[in-house]
């Protein structure tokens, strides 16, 4: 899967990771975007939301894995960063498993996704600062 470049932080493995987590992403807004009515809509949103979890713990997992072998000096913060984003998304589960129950309309709100998306552009890109930098330090 190929990154989109305003999404790029220039790591390969990341940017790969990235682009996968991106797409989940979208699917999910596209199946949770509208007004869910029914059961049926309400299960898709919930089967992709889970989809696109799992691949948020895993991508964070990796990440994390990653920037701590080059000893990125700030690891806790983002991983503090990763937790919260996760909660997040849990929340929305748990949002949808309250309306599965009962009749009225649910509408997600869809901000964490842009969120998430925040967090490569913003924070990902400064840890993918930090070891280019390092990296071309050493073969200056
Ligand atoms: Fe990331
Ligand atoms: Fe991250």
């Amino acid at each position: 899967m190929i990154i989109d470049p305003i999404y790029s932080i220039g790591i390969d493995e990341m940017d790969a990771q990235h682009a996968r987590w991106i797409h989940l992403i979208e699917e999910f807004k596209v199946v949770a975007s509208g007004h869910l009515l029914d059961q049926t809509s309400i299960a898709a949103a919930k089967v992709a939301l889970v989809q696109m979890l799992e691949y948020t713990r895993s991508h964070f997992a990796s990440e994390e894995k990653f920037i701590a072998a080059h000893h990125y000096p700030d690891l806790e913060a983002h991983k503090k960063h990763h937790r919260k984003l996760e909660a997040e998304v849990i929340k929305l589960g748990d949002e949808i498993d309250a309306h599965t129950s009962n009749r009225v309309p649910l509408k997600l709100n869809l901000l964490i996704t842009i969120w998430l998306l925040e967090h490569i552009t913003q924070d990902d890109a400064k840890y993918a600062r930090f070891i280019l930098e390092k990296s071309a330090a050493r073969t200056r």
